[in-house]
């Protein structure tokens, strides 16, 4: 069962490389819109997160209170994208938004 739990982190991380690395392409070339990459990123970290939310193998501890906020940031990182596209926002302040909340994201997967 751990080593389930180790391939639903490696897809989790993929999905967060996705996201990430999407989003630096996109700032980086002064492209303030979010892209196919991410928009696949997303989803993949998310329904992985969900998984290792699970507390498996039987004894697994988990920090609920911190996972409950990676969850909302996810979310809200999903509204802002979705509002992004429909609304064809292209400034910079908006999309930089949603990549400090990625970050904010693995920083607190990482130290908290
Ligand atoms: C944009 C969204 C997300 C990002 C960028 C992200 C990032 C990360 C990173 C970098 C790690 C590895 C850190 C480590 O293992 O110490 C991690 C682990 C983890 N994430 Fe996320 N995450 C996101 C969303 C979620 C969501 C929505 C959930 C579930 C509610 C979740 C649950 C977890 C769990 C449980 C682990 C640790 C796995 C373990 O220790 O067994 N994540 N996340």
């Amino acid at each position: 069962m751990l080593i389930l739990r180790h391939l639903f982190l490696f897809v989790h991380l993929i999905g967060f490389a996705m996201l990430l690395g999407g989003f630096l392409v996109q700032y980086l070339t002064g492209k303030f819109q979010s892209n196919l990459v991410m928009r696949i990123g997303l989803p993949v970290a998310f329904v992985a997160g969900l998984i290792l939310a699970i507390p498996f193998p039987s004894g697994y501890q988990l920090n609920y209170t911190k996972l409950a906020v990676k969850l909302v940031i996810a979310l809200i990182i999903g509204a802002l994208m979705g509002i992004g596209t429909k609304q064809n926002r292209t400034d910079r302040p908006f999309f930089g938004v949603i990549g400090l909340l990625i970050l904010l994201n693995a920083g607190i997967a990482v130290f908290w």
